[in-house]
């Protein structure tokens, strides 16, 4: 039998030592640095302290259900502590039998027995109080955490994988209950309750009692502090190769075109499976490491229990204490070994909860690229002026992609900007968006910095139609209206028409009740282009932009489409971006940028004399179409 518990104990710990030296040499070579870098930086006390307010929210009486389930948690903690000091009463009014305690014995037997129920009825309605707030609580942060990432500069949607957030975001949903549930219920309550029995029993008996119990106790949380932090560790790897396999399967199949093209559907299968072979292994680790903490924590409940009852059984034996003195001491004891283990059961739950939770905490303080978004300078409803002075940008700070870049557009006139490709055309619409701040110089919005203003109403002046469209899978007539969703049928089916998309819209099944698909895959380049421009033409915004809005466009239908577009924003104010130059001819001014530079400047017919960049891309462009456009 010894030779057996000690060759039990050194396996445990041998596997101890290798999940360790595994854990060490993971971490040394694991390259989900990024994440894991995060996840050091929170610590679980800071994530607590940022979630708080969410629990302690003022909305829909949030507060007040918390206090009533608080409350009532106090309520049940004075009963189960009521508990074994009756049933001390009852044995020892049946251990000395006295006709005239009859009365007594069958009150404190009801007694018992109310209490017991009662304790019971408590401790399910305290849960059924509790889901409420702190659901509550998860809508309201989910919610703050959706809006939160609508504001997140451009470069972070770019840098992270959508899988990723995804998986975030869902093990958060999970967590933040979790979190609280296990604390208010299960990890706080019995910590009380230890400390009230401790108090009694060194009252009552002797402070041993409650020493022991308060010892257990300790040495039970710090064991469990300590070890569930070791098994986390395995989680975390675990957590985030969940999170990169994810993140690669949703890549993988948003790309499936790509995958068919390339006949790679073995490539990709074998990355998938790597993936999901690392997982398993961190899975199994981590698990494991999980119930190696449970065994731990067993074993020292295990201990306190033989210390209390034997220290008590020996006091009784010797008659020091009587029956109904052993039952009260062994009833406290019995008390808390479930709930003790429970709690350690709850308490690794919240761990994991956390580290699930850290990723996501990163992402919410994570600050937008706009400081104050609505505190700011509100614009006008119309463009006077949009002013570059002087803006140099790149997106990495290795590379500038605008160069000291200068121009005006006043009220009712039309820029143009032309170039060669990554000449850096659409860097400048970006900026105007402000999806990135401007690494040098100024850009003016009605002579007030773009930096200043409140953002949605600059979102409100600006209407473009950009190069890459992307549009929400559902119908066309969602994704028209999306520009301006209360406007009339009337009002979408125009802008259908000088879009020139009812032709595309008659040979469809469900004419504009079409849905799209994912991004908008199930439509061609040319309709979706057509959708893009009916929406900024339904959105009417002051300033329009048109980054290569017809390129995909036959020259026929191109013709068709400016001319509408030319007649609705004679009047307003428009930047065209444009390869074909001959959609660029009757701009007030053009601004060709080679480079990131200003190469040269002027209209149409003075950059011809000038017999320079732009004139020898024009002369490419006659040699390559008609001039349907010719001034
Ligand atoms: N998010 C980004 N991160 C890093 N570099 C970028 C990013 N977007 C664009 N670039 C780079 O900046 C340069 C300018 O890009 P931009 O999209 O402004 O070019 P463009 O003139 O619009 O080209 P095209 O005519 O092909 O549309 C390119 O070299 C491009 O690779
Ligand atoms: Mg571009």
């Amino acid at each position: 039998m010894i030779q057996f518990l000690v060759g039990f104990f050194t396996r445990i710990i041998k596997t101890i030592f290798f999940l360790e030296a595994t854990r060490k040499f993971t971490f040394k070579n694991d390259n989900l640095g990024k994440l894991k870098h995060m996840q050091e930086r929170f610590t679980n006390f800071r994530i607590i302290k940022d979630i708080f307010p969410f629990l302690w929210a003022k909305e829909e009486k949030v507060r007040s259900l918390f206090l009533i389930s608080f409350s009532l948690i106090l309520v049940s903690i004075f009963l189960n502590l009521s508990i074994p000091l009756i049933l001390k009463e009852v044995v020892s009014t049946l251990s000395a039998p006295d006709r005239s305690m009859t009365y007594q014995l069958s009150l404190l037997l009801v007694t018992y027995g109310i209490i017991w129920t009662l304790s019971q009825t408590i401790q399910q309605i305290r849960q059924i109080i509790m889901v409420t707030p702190l659901e509550k609580s998860v809508r309201l942060f989910c919610a703050k955490l959706f809006d939160h990432l609508h504001s997140l500069p451009m470069k972070f949607h770019l840098d992270r994988k959508t899988g990723a957030i995804t998986n975030a975001l869902e093990r958060a949903q999970n967590g933040f209950p979790n979190i609280f549930w296990g604390l208010f219920l299960f990890v706080i309550p019995p910590i009380i309750e230890i400390i009230f029995a401790s108090i009694i029993l060194s009252y009552y008996y002797d402070i041993i009692y409650g020493f022991i119990l308060i010892f257990i106790a300790t040495v039970f949380i710090i064991f469990t502090l300590y070890s569930t932090e070791w098994a986390t560790h395995f989680q975390t790897l675990s957590n985030d190769q969940q999170s990169e396999t994810n993140a690669n399967i949703v890549d993988s199949l948003l790309n499936f075109a790509s995958v068919k093209y390339f006949n790679n559907k073995s490539y990709e299968n074998l990355k998938c499976e790597s993936h999901l072979r690392k997982r398993e292994e961190l899975l199994v680790k981590s698990l494991s490491s999980m119930e190696f903490v449970r065994i731990g924590q067993s074993f020292i409940i295990g201990c306190g229990l033989v210390w209390l009852t034997y220290t008590a059984g020996k006091q009784t034996f010797l008659s020091v204490y009587n029956v109904s003195d052993f039952i009260l001491i062994n009833g406290y004891v019995l008390q808390f070994a479930a709930p003790l283990s429970f709690m350690g059961f709850i308490a690794r739950d919240i761990r994991k909860s956390l580290n699930d939770f850290a990723s996501i905490m990163e992402i919410y303080n994570t600050k937008s690229l706009i400081a104050h978004p609505n505190k700011s300078f509100v614009l006008a409803k119309q463009v006077d002026k949009i002013e570059f002075q002087n803006v140099s940008f790149g997106y990495e700070s290795s590379r500038l992609v605008l160069k000291d870049v200068s121009f005006e557009l006043h009220a009712g006139k039309t820029l143009a900007i032309v170039g060669p490709t990554g000449s850096g055309k659409s860097t400048i619409s970006n900026l105007l968006f402000r999806f990135y701040n401007a690494n040098a110089g100024t850009i003016f919005i009605n002579n007030k910095d773009i930096q200043e203003v409140n953002i949605e109403s600059l979102y409100n002046l600006l209407g473009i139609v950009p190069q890459d469209v992307t549009l929400f899978n559902t119908t066309i007539y969602e994704n028209i209206l999306y520009a301006r969703p209360n406007a009339l049928k009337e009002e979408v089916e125009e802008a259908i028409e000088l879009a020139h998309l009812g032709s595309v819209l008659q040979r469809l099944p469900h004419h504009y009740d079409t849905v799209v698909g994912e991004r908008g895959l199930k439509l061609s380049g040319g309709e979706k282009q057509r959708i893009a421009i009916a929406r900024v033409l339904l959105k009417q915004p002051s300033l329009y932009i048109f980054d290569e809005a017809t390129s995909s466009l036959d020259l026929s239908t191109e013709e068709t489409i400016m001319n509408n577009i030319t007649s609705i924003i004679k009047d307003s104010t428009s930047l065209i971006i444009a390869h074909r130059l001959s959609t660029v001819v009757n701009a007030d001014e053009i601004l060709v940028l080679n480079n990131g530079f200003v190469e040269e400047r002027g209209t149409h017919t003075s950059l011809l004399k000038q017999q320079g960049f732009y004139a020898s891309l024009w002369q490419t462009h006659e040699e390559a179409h008609k001039k349907p456009y010719a001034a």
